[in-house]
Order: C-alpha cells, then sequence, then structure tokens
C-alpha cells in the first residue's frame, strides 16, 4: 500500500567497506544557486573487504558534471551514475584517484542537510548522511580520510571562509571579485564531521593555552551585530577545555577551535572537527533576550560538543548503531562539567527530569528502542532520549559499579586504545574490562533492549534483631519475555526520625551500593537500632521505575532528614504525585494536602533561602506528562491538567504567607547588574516558583503581581517567567502583554520563539485555534525549524490537554503541519510526529481521533522516509524498532 517501503538496515548485517578512502582533496566554489564541488579521492581496495568488489558511492540528489580516474575520462560502461549513487562495476585492484565534479544548489536545500544557506549564509550539515549530498562518497563513518579543502567565494558575499582543521592558505583570485581560503584537517575522520562556512559573519575571539603548553585561537562567529552575544559561548568553550584537562586528561588537538552560529539548523549544534556549527539559539545570549534557563542550555551544549572532540571524534563509531558511544557519552561528560559548573544535586534532578519527560515515555510506547538499536529505516529518527539520555545514565551506572578511580583509568584506556579509529560498544566495555579485570558482560544488557525496568521493593523492619530486609524484584516490561535480569545499582542508606542511621552495616553493599543483579534477591541491614525509613536510589543511581509502598509520613521523613538532595525532592515528588493521582482517582482527602503543605512549610522556612535552587524545584510539582507516565494507561490529560491545578491552588493558599516573603527576600536591589550564575539563577527560580503558586491560588492578584513583574523585571529570565504566569490567566491583562512582548521584540528572532511557544502551551479551549492563527503570523515561517518547533513544537509535545483535545482538533493541527513540512524539511517534520508516541495510553476517545490522524499521514501519497518510519512505527506497522 505504500509507495516509500523504507529499506532496513540491520545491525547483524554489518561488514567492513571494500574500499577504503585515504585522502579527499576537496574544492568548493560556492554560489548561491551554482555551486561546484571538486572531490579528488585517494582510494584503494579494503584489506578486510571482499577483493575485486564494485565500488558504491553514496550520493542524495546529486547532479553529476565530471568524473575520471587517475586523470582520465572514464567511458561511459565503465561507470553507472544515479542521483543516489555512483558505481564503478570493475575498479582497479590498487589505489587509484577518482576526481568527482558535482553542482549543488544551496538555496533551493530546504532539508538542511549537505550545503545550504540559512540567512545568506553558506554553511554544512553532514551527520547522519548528509555529506552524500554534496559529493559522492563512502558515507559511512567507518570509512575516515584525511581532508584538504579549498574553499571560493565572492568576497563581499562570503568574507569568512572556515573549514575543518587548520588554515593553510588565503588570497584574493584578482580581478574576479572573489577569494579563498584552503584549510587542511589532520586528523582522520569520517565524512559526517566535514564542515564548511562562508558568509558574513562577525567574530569574537581569545586564546587558550593546553595543558601541553600549545596555543589555540578560539573563535565564535555570529550574525553581524551580535558580537555581544557570543561572550557567554566564548567563555564556556574556554571552561570546557580547562575542565576535559582536569577532569578526563584530555586536550585539544588543532591550532584553531571555531564556533560559527546559524539561525536555520535541524538540531541543536553539530561537533565538526575544529569548526562546531550551532543552532544560534545555543550561542547567542544577553541579559535582555536569554533566560537563566538559555545559558545553562548554552553551556551545556557548546561543552557538549566540545567534548565530542574526544567522545566521537578522535574515537568515532563504526556503524550508526553504535551511536550511543558517542552520543551517551558525551552527554554523560556535558552533564558532569555543568554539574562541576554548578549544583551537583540541582542539575542531576534537571537531568532525571529530562529523563522521565522524554525518555520513560518513549520506553514504553510504540517508538520504543534499544540505547542500541538493531535495525533502523531511517538513522535521523534514531536521535532520541534513549540513545542520548538513557545512554549517558548507563556510562553513569558504569562509575557508580566500578568506583571513579577506575572508571578514570578506563576512560584512559579507551581512548588510548581507540583512537583514530571507528569502535563499538564492546571496545568501550572492553577497556573497563580489562581496567578492572570484572566481566561487563551481562552489564552489556543495557544496550539490547528497550523498556524502563521496574524495581518492586518492600522492606520489613525485626526490632529484636535490630535488622531492616528488603526484599526486592525487577521485572523488565517491554523487553520481551526471554530478556535477563539487568544489573541495578542501588545506591542507599537508611533514614531515622532524627537523621541518618550511620551504623547500619551489611557486607553487601559497598561505598554505599547494593548490586541487584538477579530477578529477585533480599538484603539484609544489620545493627538498625531502630525502625528506618529507607532512602533508595540516591542520586537516582539508575534508569527504573520504583515501587514501593511507603506513608506521606515517611517520605516527608526523607524529604527533612535525608543527607541525599536528589532523594530529599524525589519524597516531595512522590508525596504529591500521590496527592494528585489521588484526587483523580477520588480518592483525595483535604488532610493529605494539608499535611504536605505544612511538610513544605517547614522545609521552606529551614532551607529555602539556603540553597533557593533547589527549593524552587520542590516546589514545582510533577508535570501533566509525568503524571500520565506514572498512571500509565487510559489517560484523560483534561483531569490531570485539573487535580494539578487544585493541588497548585492548595498549596498557593496555605503557603501565601510564606511566598510572598519569599519574593520579597529573594528580590534583586534595583539596578543590580544581571549575572547569569548558578546561585543568582537559582534566586530568581524560586521568586518565580512562588508565583506560580501564588497565581494559581489567588489568579486576580497573581495576574497583578505577573503583570507587574513583566514591566519591572531587568532581565528576560523575569520577564518570562511573569508572562508564563499569566499566560495561565486567560483576560486583557495577557492579551495586551503578549501584545506588548511582540512589539518589543519584533526585531529579535530568538525571542519571539519564546513569545509563539508561550502562547502555543496554552491550556485552554482556543489554543488550537490560536495556534493557526499564529501560523499565519508574518514572522512565522516554516523554514525555519527553531519557528516551528516554538509554535507546532510546542503545541504538540508541551500542551497535553489541548495537543490531546477530545475532539481529534490539537491531532489535526499537528498532522496538517507535519504534512505541510514533510517535503520541505522530512526530519523536522519527523520530530514533531514524535509527538503521537504516546497515543495509545489515551483514554478510548481521545486514542481514536489519534489513530486516525496517524492513518491518515501515512496514508498520504510521496511521503518521506522519515516519516513514513515514525508513523509506521507508531502504528505497530513496520518491523524497524
Ligand atoms: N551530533 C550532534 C550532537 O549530539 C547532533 C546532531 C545530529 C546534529 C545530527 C545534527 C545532525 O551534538
Ligand atoms: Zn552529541
Amino acid at each position: 500500500m505504500r509507495t516509500d517501503t523504507p529499506q532496513t538496515v540491520r545491525l547483524e548485517d554489518y561488514r567492513p567497506s571494500d574500499h577504503l578512502i585515504d585522502r579527499v582533496e576537496l574544492d568548493v566554489r560556492l554560489d548561491p544557486h551554482d555551486t561546484r564541488v571538486t572531490a579528488r579521492l585517494a582510494i584503494r581496495p579494503n584489506p578486510a573487504g571482499r577483493p575485486g568488489a564494485p565500488l558504491v558511492l553514496d550520493g542524495d540528489d546529486l547532479r553529476l558534471l565530471a568524473l575520471d580516474l587517475d586523470g582520465q575520462s572514464l567511458a561511459p560502461a565503465a561507470f553507472r551514475v544515479a542521483p543516489s549513487a555512483l558505481t564503478l562495476p570493475e575498479p582497479p585492484q590498487r589505489p587509484f584517484t577518482l576526481t568527482i565534479e558535482t553542482r549543488l544548489d544551496p538555496t533551493a536545500n530546504t532539508k538542511l542537510m549537505g550545503l545550504y544557506r540559512s540567512n545568506g549564509v553558506y554553511c554544512t550539515q553532514c551527520e547522519a548522511d548528509g555529506f552524500r549530498r554534496i559529493t559522492y562518497f563512502l558515507d559511512r563513518p567507518d570509512v575516515m580520510s584525511i581532508y584538504t579543502t579549498r574553499i571560493e567565494a565572492e568576497e563581499a558575499a562570503a568574507p569568512v571562509l572556515l573549514g575543518n582543521g587548520n588554515p593553510v592558505e588565503a588570497g584574493r583570485i584578482e580581478g574576479t571579485g572573489r577569494h579563498f581560503a584552503v584549510w587542511h584537517d589532520p586528523h582522520p575522520k569520517p565524512a559526517y564531521l566535514f564542515a564548511l562556512v562562508g558568509g558574513r559573519l562577525d567574530r569574537v575571539s581569545s586564546t587558550f593555552t593546553t595543558m601541553d603548553g600549545r596555543a589555540v585561537e578560539l573563535a565564535v562567529y555570529v550574525e553581524p551585530g551580535k558580537g555581544d552575544r557570543a561572550a557567554y559561548a566564548l567563555d564556556a568553550v574556554e571552561r570546557s577545555m580547562a575542565w576535559d584537562e582536569r577532569t578526563f586528561g584530555r586536550a585539544y588537538d588543532l591550532d584553531v577551535f571555531n564556533v560559527v552560529a546559524v539561525s536555520d539548523f535541524n538540531m541543536g549544534a553539530m561537533e565538526n572537527k575544529g569548526l562546531n556549527i550551532f543552532n544560534d539559539k545555543y550561542v547567542l545570549a544577553s541579559p535582555d533576550t536569554a533566560t537563566d534557563a538559555d545559558y545553562a542550555a548554552i553551556e551545556a551544549i557548546i561543552a557538549h560538543e566540545y567534548f565530542h572532540n574526544w567522545s566521537g571524534n578522535r574515537v568515532t563509531c563504526r556503524d550508526w548503531f553504535q551511536l550511543c558511544l558517542k552520543e551517551g557519552l558525551t552527554v554523560f561528560r556535558d552533564q558532569e562539567f555543568s554539574s562541576d559548573m554548578r549544583s551537583r544535586d540541582v542539575h542531576r534532578i534537571g537531568e532525571v527530569r529530562t529523563l522521565r519527560a522524554r525518555q520513560f515515555p518513549e520506553d514504553a510506547g510504540p517508538l520504543a528502542h534499544p540505547v542500541r538499536p538493531k535495525r533502523y529505516a531511517e538513522i535521523n529518527n534514531f536521535y532520541t532520549a534513549t540513545v542520548y539520555e538513557k545512554g549517558a545514565e548507563i556510562v553513569r551506572m558504569l562509575r557508580t559499579l566500578i568506583g571513579e578511580r577506575a572508571f578514570r583509568a578506563g576512560m584512559d584506556r579507551y581512548f588510548a586504545e581507540n583512537d583514530g579509529t571507528a569502535a563499538t560498544v564492546e571496545d568501550f566495555l572492553r577497556a573497563f574490562e580489562a581496567e578492572t579485570g570484572r566481566d561487563l558482560s551481562r552489564f552489556a544488557e543495557w544496550y539490547e533492549r528497550p523498556g524502563t525496568p521496574r524495581v518492586a521493593i518492600s522492606g520489613h523492619y525485626d526490632a529484636g534483631a535490630q535488622t531492616y530486609s528488603l526484599a526486592l524484584r525487577q521485572t523488565r516490561p517491554g523487553a520481551g519475555s526471554d530478556a535477563p535480569p539487568v544489573v541495578i545499582p542501588i545506591r542507599l542508606g537508611l533514614i531515622g526520625q532524627d537523621g541518618p542511621l550511620d551504623d547500619a552495616r551489611s557486607p553487601r553493599v559497598t561505598d554505599g551500593v547494593f548490586v541487584l543483579d538477579r530477578w529477585d534477591d533480599v538484603l539484609t541491614i544489620e545493627n538498625v537500632a531502630t525502625a528506618p525509613v529507607p532512602s533508595l536510589f540516591r542520586g537516582f543511581s539508575a534508569p527504573v521505575r520504583v515501587d514501593m509502598a511507603m506513608d506521606d509520613t515517611e517520605r516527608l521523613t526523607l524529604l527533612r532528614h535525608d543527607t541525599d538532595g536528589f532523594n530529599r525532592w524525589e519524597a516531595a515528588q512522590r508525596v504529591a504525585a500521590r496527592l494528585m493521582i489521588g484526587a483523580l482517582r477520588g480518592e483525595a482527602t483535604a488532610a493529605g494536602s494539608d499535611a504536605f503543605a505544612a511538610a513544605l512549610g517547614s522545609f521552606l522556612d529551614a532551607r529555602a533561602l539556603a540553597d533557593p535552587a533547589f527549593a524552587a524545584l520542590v516546589l514545582s510539582l510533577p508535570s501533566e506528562s509525568d503524571l500520565a507516565d506514572d498512571i500509565g494507561s487510559e489517560i484523560d490529560p483534561d483531569a490531570i491538567h485539573a487535580a494539578r491545578y487544585d493541588l497548585r491552588a492548595r498549596l498557593g493558599t496555605a503557603l501565601t504567607d510564606r511566598l510572598h516573603a519569599l519574593r520579597d527576600a529573594l528580590a534583586e536591589p534595583a539596578g543590580t547588574p544581571f549575572s547569569p550564575d548558578a546561585a543568582s539563577a537559582g534566586r530568581r527560580a524560586l521568586r518565580n516558583a512562588a508565583l506560580d503558586l501564588i497565581a494559581a491560588a489567588d489568579p486576580t492578584g497573581g495576574a497583578a503581581c505577573a503583570d507587574a513583574q513583566i514591566h519591572s523585571a531587568g532581565n528576560m529570565t523575569d520577564r518570562l517567567a511573569g508572562l508564563s504566569t499569566l499566560a495561565l490567566l486567560p483576560g486583557e491583562t495577557r492579551e495586551a502583554a503578549f501584545a506588548a512582548f511582540a512589539e518589543r521584540y519584533v526585531d529579535e528572532p530568538l525571542v519571539l520563539d519564546k513569545w509563539f511557544a508561550i502562547q502555543a502551551m496554552i491550556p485552554e479551549d482556543g489554543t488550537v485555534e490560536r495556534v493557526r492563527r499564529l501560523q499565519e503570523h508574518p514572522a512565522f515561517a516554516m523554514t525555519n525549524p527553531n519557528r516551528v518547533r516554538a509554535l507546532v513544537g510546542s503545541f504538540a509535545l508541551a500542551n497535553p490537554t489541548q495537543f490531546n483535545r477530545r475532539d481529534g482538533a490539537g491531532f489535526t493541527l499537528v498532522a496538517d503541519t507535519v504534512l505541510a513540512l514533510d517535503r520541505a524539511n522530512p526530519q523536522i517534520a519527523a520530530r514533531l510526529m514524535t509527538a503521537f508516541g504516546s497515543w495509545r495510553r489515551l483514554e478510548p476517545v481521545r486514542r481514536g481521533m489519534a489513530e486516525s490522524a496517524l492513518r491518515r499521514i501515512l496514508a498520504t501519497p510521496g511521503l518521506s522516509r522519515d516519516v513514513t518510519d515514525i508513523a509506521g512505527r507508531s502504528l505497530g506497522e513496520s518491523v524497524t524498532a
């Protein structure tokens, strides 16, 4: 029925390339519509390949202009060419040089893969398979080459010309108005790390001296006039470099490191060797345009891309099934960096919130896949929370299991033994096995099957024996009936009525960690003087769901006394979730929420001013999607929303005086210069969390307070927090505030994105119509991924009541957008589609509506492989998961 039946690629079918490409010399003559690329490829048969095999170079939408082999043009019978491949059925059985000329139209490239133009700037995006849109190539990560790139362009249009590696030569071509630059990258790399940039850009720079004493010229390039917004990113580059030397002993390896910000980009950023290209959202920051969250994201993503230089570039992936090898590891590294730069507990809570919001639902739905998938139809659909975030959790568990010292030594070994190669997950684990002498084959199971494990636990205190025992049982929903148990590190401690029970002991607990590696186990802890409350999975030591019956009083004991910050926060979250889920099942009691409010009150009195960032997280209730994930089936998003709103209102009422007092105590004296540091951000976060509860309890007073904050705010964080609060309170004040905000920021695309997003997230009837209206707004553009994500992405992924509207209007809106976008930019269309990933968990009416929207999409002729794959898997009609 479907015309575009995706071809499935399987891990088990991997074999080495029949040919290798040692050197690549590219000559790129940039032109808006008629760019010419000449590629000279030094090719040889791969000794590990099949002798005499044909040479099949990948292409995508390419037009061949000329082709020769060792300087001789090829007879038509000696090759076959199509936009998607260039084949030499009988290539020479010795090293040879193939010279290929192709012609590109970068202006017409709306997929933003390969060479394209963003606001007039020429740039490239090659991961995962975009290089084949530039020239015919063996576009697979285990083919690694040394690149020399000559870039030529009209000097007035593109005064800046950047490539991978180090600059070697530049000059004018007299009498033509054109100029050129030559770049050479001495490090062998796969084609996905290739990049070039040509354009009119401002430059902000500094010098970094590496631990081995080499000077590196650092530069961040941004749109003309925005140089003053690049300082924070540049500073983050310097801190990342110093941190990777200090923490992992990794130094940078070229003379220059360049970051370029572009406004049209499919993802967050890209780690091209020596030339990182960024979505400008993750570079540009000023107090008036960026929030604290934006600053934190810039710091994290700058670090992430920089850290790829070792985890991804120096050691790359053998094939795309190994994507987590670079992504999970690099996310782990950037998380550690941010934790060192900020507050570790606060950062860890943020990591877990992201994991639960994005990865848990993915793992429980039709798009679930192993951290290392076994097959795919479209690799671009596997840049997922599972590969990234769960991949990072696996690395974190490995460190917990073997200890910090062995972990660092294993990392050193991994880098040393695999430097300059394309590696696998097995190579990674082997380094730690060699270092520790342990067998990690059972641990490796974490990579193999989808699904979030569950651990059911019950505790029993024996006062006579002074022992406390924990009966543990793991199950693996979604992993298949043949799945073995996984190795689960459980960091734990016991808490008494007055604090930690430090004398408790068990020979099976090492450095605070017990390892559950069977289906069932019983852990007995001795020397337990009083009935304890267990603090389990401290720091969220494993990405699992935990079922343990514990009453609110016990949880609130943890909130008060646990030494583990994560579990203090988790305790409050669990109580709040139980209250809200109880309410929507009609089991709520006012006494429950009163007791919770009282506990929060004492918590705020004791700790709010000492750690405002942490207190802000404690005050932020589990999100609607967290609750949906807890409930698991027959979901009614309106009921969840109502229950959450109600608890916010109750807490706001009970805590009103304290919340106002906190807001006053935390107010910044007028004229305080803005600082994005974690402590200042934490104070703003708590003030704004207080505002949220105040407004829930008293909409009229809250609206006035939010509106006043919008007007008095000296930075974007507070202004946007005011607007977000007001967005939940229908009325003229809100609409006037939206209008004024748009007027103030008409010329600030990244700020307008926030304006689009806030409106798309309004949990009210009428938002579907509002979003449709905003799609007609002069500032809306389907060609800009940030804009589409801001408006339609926020609606689909962050507005549960309206996306899941009972009459199906929300699904229709997103389906219409997906279909309108698919031809121009299938990757972004496919991303939007992932919002349907939880459709089976809805109650029957909404489920039916979602299913017909999915079927309508899938039945549309000419659909991209990207959208076909997601729609097919969402409906359970494909084998590619
Ligand atoms: N490799 C990039 C990162 O994780 C993500 C990316 C993938 C960017 C594909 C563009 C295209 O940092
Ligand atoms: Zn990455």
